[in-house]
């Protein structure tokens, strides 16, 4: 299972990252793809990841218009279809590392971004950006200190690292989702949206239902730069009755 493509902490830090090659475009064409050689790392999926890295026009893109993850484009395509990210909007961005969303969020209008991750991330004007475990209870209210108010906006691209063992990683994505749902649930201005990221098959029927009850719309996407083969899905709850 590979499902948290754009987790730096899987397989390879980011930060090792070579200099991806140039060539390819967003139809996944490439003037030559780059193999990688097994040997050279301790893992097998290493090096895959790394090959897929290498080969990936998303990354290429990422890089060349200086966005810190592909991840960025999969918000650029969810706010271009849903339009959440207004002018002005205050926006939590659960699972934040490296900060590609959190760039996307303030270049499209939001006036204050308030983050979380595990990892740390290197500052973004416009953010507070904290480094620490978004399951542990006393989070939610250090993030809400640090956002001064409600949020209009709450996203969460959060993703753990899987661990292969099917029974194990489904319970740790429907945790995570369901702690991000009680997030905005609980701190959503009127209004407000809530983005985050799941795995078909990974959302429990009572989460959805919460939020069916909770927001004027509750719709699944899944943009053209979430990889193919991942099972990867947004919902996009709009319209927070408060
Ligand atoms: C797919 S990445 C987010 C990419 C980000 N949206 C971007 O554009 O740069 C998922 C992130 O979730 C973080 N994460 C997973 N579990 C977490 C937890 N319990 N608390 C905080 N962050 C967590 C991981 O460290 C990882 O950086």
């Amino acid at each position: 299972m590979n499902d948290n493509s754009d987790d730096p902490t899987k397989d390879e830090p980011r930060r090792r990252m070579v200099k991806p090659p140039e060539g390819g475009n967003l139809s996944g064409r490439h003037k030559g793809h780059t193999a990688v050689k097994t040997a050279r790392f301790r893992t097998q999926s290493s090096a895959k990841w790394l090959e897929r890295q290498l080969n990936d026009p998303y990354v290429q893109k990422a890089k060349a218009e200086g966005w810190r993850s592909r991840a960025a484009f999969k918000l650029i395509e969810l706010d271009e279809r849903f339009h959440f990210l207004k002018k002005g909007v205050r926006v939590v961005d659960l699972g934040c590392a490296p900060g590609g969303w959190v760039q996307v969020a303030i270049k499209r209008g939001a006036s204050h971004v308030v983050g979380v991750d595990l990892l740390p991330v290197d500052p973004v004007p416009g953010a507070d950006l904290l480094e620490a475990d978004f399951t542990d209870p006393a989070i939610g209210l250090k993030l809400m200190e640090l956002m001064g108010g409600k949020p209009d906006v709450v996203l969460s691209d959060l993703a753990h690292n899987t661990v292969g063992h099917k029974q194990t990683d489904h319970l740790k994505i429907m945790g995570l989702l369901e702690l991000a749902g009680d997030f905005a649930l609980d701190n959503l201005k009127p209004g407000g949206a809530f983005v985050a990221k799941a795995f078909q098959g990974g959302e429990t029927e009572q989460l959805l239902l919460r939020l069916k009850l909770a927001f004027e719309t509750v719709k699944h996407f899944k943009p053209k730069s979430s990889r193919a083969g991942s099972t990867e899905i947004y919902i996009v709850a709009l319209g927070y009755k408060g």
